[in-house]
């Protein structure tokens, strides 16, 4: 999705911006992982499988990513902003007849920046976002049978099961955003700032010069 292929998005702990080239050789490098590979259903690629992915993923209209980033590190900016990658969030439009309708990912792909709050954050965020700028209304998600703590961060979020497969080994979350659960959300987001993404990587380039 081009929608936000300049926009970044400043919470309290992370920083999202869109997903682009110079980022694809840490996420590739994250989804050699077999364990993050099963837990978020994903095949192997190749480098060059994955830049095909993501040139898809910023011009195909039914998806949209971003790449989380570290805001302590992001902060300073003499750490490059591949070091500062610690994760991705997706929304896939899944039906093309109901564009209010969305599977949610994310991924907390660094071990050492899970437990902390941020994948929390991240969803909360992208899930805003969603409703704001997207029109999302039906959240879905599918998640490993295994994978508790996902289960049960989007459980805290008000989700619940719609159906298990037994051959998939998963389960689909789901969250229908009427009116009350749409202020809920928006109301008890801490923080949220929208800024054009080009410009704050100008700005942090300068800083360091
Ligand atoms: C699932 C994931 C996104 C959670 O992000 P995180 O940053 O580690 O989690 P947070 O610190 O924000 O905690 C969010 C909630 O997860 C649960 N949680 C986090 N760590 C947990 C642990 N060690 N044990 C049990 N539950 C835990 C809690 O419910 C927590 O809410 P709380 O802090 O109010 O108690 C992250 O662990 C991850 O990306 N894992 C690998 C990929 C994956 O599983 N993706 C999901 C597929 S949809």
């Amino acid at each position: 999705m081009r929608i936000n292929q300049d926009t970044l998005l400043e919470g309290e702990k992370v920083v999202l911006v869109p997903y682009n080239a110079d980022h694809v050789p840490r996420y590739h490098q994250w989804m050699a992982s077999p364990e993050l590979q099963k837990l978020t259903a994903s095949e192997p690629l190749s480098l060059e499988q994955e830049y095909d992915m993501q040139k898809s993923w910023r011009e195909d209209d039914d998806k949209c990513t971003f790449i989380v980033l570290d805001k302590q590190r992001w902060e300073d900016p003499s750490v490059s902003e591949e070091d500062c990658m610690v994760g991705d969030v997706n929304i896939f439009l899944t039906d093309p007849a109901d564009p209010t309708l969305a599977e949610l990912e994310v991924m907390i792909a660094e071990p050492s920046s899970r437990g902390k709050g941020l994948g929390k954050e991240v969803t909360h965020m992208m899930m805003c976002y969603g409703i704001q700028n997207l029109g999302i209304r039906n959240y879905e998600v599918k998640i490993g049978l295994d994978n508790e703590v996902s289960i049960a961060m989007f459980k805290k979020f008000g989700f619940h099961e719609l159906s298990v497969s037994e051959v998939f080994q998963e389960t689909t979350l789901g969250l229908i955003v009427d009116e009350k659960v749409q202020r809920e959300f928006l109301e008890n987001l801490p923080f949220m700032q929208e800024r054009e993404y080009g410009k704050a990587k100008d700005s942090r380039q300068a800083a360091e010069l």
